[in-house]
């Protein structure tokens, strides 16, 4: 197979001073990309700044490639995105990825750890996406990777605000899929595990060793290619495999017997194990088939009604 190459691409990958970010940095400017490495240079917990983004981009002209170093905090996205502009003169790949922990179990959590964690993950990803979407429209090109995580997806104690943040960006991916679909603007999600120091003390330590951030930066480099057409999509990475997630929707039921019953409390317990029944449970690909399917549901219950002789009513009474 060809070289898959970025001649002609800049690239800004944020939280690029070391981890996860380093790596896809590293792997683009290999590849021909002009490479924004940011990095606020913060503590894992966010505090501090420091100038990780040196070495890396050291790194990349030793060997030849294009970069340029930026410090700002995601929070002030567009100056990440200015520098983007200001050097290289045009944006095509945004790569959201920096992160920070303030892990606490629920009951100690106070607000400023849920206020920051939601400030770095999700408004910092909306900070540097939005000064870049007007960029990407009017080229019609823009590649966008969103940073989830398995946190959010299944829950891990000790992260509700990450877990919250987590997957506050799946739902921000899916929407600026559609709006930007049109503008050839991919935006598309990773859930990585890597050895970093973000997971330096909870993965034990055999699994750290071979758990590569490198192992996942051709993952989220070929999602970001320009032949890349998938859009929306939710990929897992690790260990140098990768997976694709979605949501699926159980079959479900009527909740009365016959169209005429009302819905109660006791009605719904008794339907409740074909609620939960995920036997040949569906996933919808748009917005639009749930709106199909509810009316299908409509149709369903009038026919049922004309059928039995029955009536079907919106019964509140309870
Ligand atoms: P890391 O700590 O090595 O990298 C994160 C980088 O983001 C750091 O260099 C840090 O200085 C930078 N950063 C923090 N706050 C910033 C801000 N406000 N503005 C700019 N840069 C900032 O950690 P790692 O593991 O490489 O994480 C990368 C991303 O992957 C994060 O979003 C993290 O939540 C996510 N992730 C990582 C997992 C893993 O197994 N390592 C698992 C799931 C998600």
């Amino acid at each position: 197979m060809d070289q898959l190459r970025y001649d002609g691409r800049v690239a800004v990958v944020t939280g690029a001073g070391g981890g996860l970010g380093k790596a896809y940095a590293l792997l683009l400017a290999s590849r021909g990309a002009k490479v924004v490495v940011n990095d606020l240079g913060s503590a894992r917990d966010g505090s501090g700044k420091s100038n990780f983004a040196d070495a890396v981009v050291k790194e990349i002209k030793d060997k030849g490639g294009v970069a340029v170093a930026d410090y700002n905090s995601v929070v002030e996205g567009e100056k990440i995105i200015k520098t983007a502009i200001d050097n290289f003169g045009r944006i095509d790949i945004l790569i959201n990825n920096a992160g920070i922990l303030r892990d606490k179990s629920f009951l100690k959590l106070p607000e400023q750890d849920w206020d920051l964690i939601q400030a770095v993950h999700l408004k910092g990803a909306y900070k540097t996406t939005h000064a870049a979407w007007d960029y990407f429209r009017k080229q019609k090109y823009g590649r966008v990777i969103m940073t989830a995580s398995n946190a959010g997806i299944y829950g891990n104690f000790g992260q509700s605000n990450y877990s919250a943040a987590k997957m506050g960006l799946v739902g921000f991916a899916n929407t600026l899929a559609l709006e930007g679909d049109k503008y050839n603007i991919k935006v598309n999600t990773i859930v990585p595990t890597a050895a970093s120091r973000l997971t330096e003390d909870i993965l034990p330590p055999e699994m750290f060793q071979a758990m590569k951030p490198e192992l996942i930066a051709p993952v989220v480099a070929y999602m970001v290619h320009e032949s890349f057409e998938d859009n929306g999509a939710v990929i897992d990475s690790t260990l140098g495999y990768a997976n694709k997630l979605h949501y699926v929707r159980s079959l479900g039921t009527p909740l009365k017997k016959k169209p005429s019953d009302p819905v109660t409390i006791e009605s719904v317990k008794q339907f409740w194990p074909q609620v939960v029944d995920m036997k040949n449970a569906k996933h919808f690909e748009k917005i639009a088939e749930v709106s199909i399917d509810l009316a299908q549901k409509l149709q369903e219950f009038e026919d049922r009604a004309k059928q039995d002789g029955d009536k079907f009513v919106y019964r509140t009474e309870y």
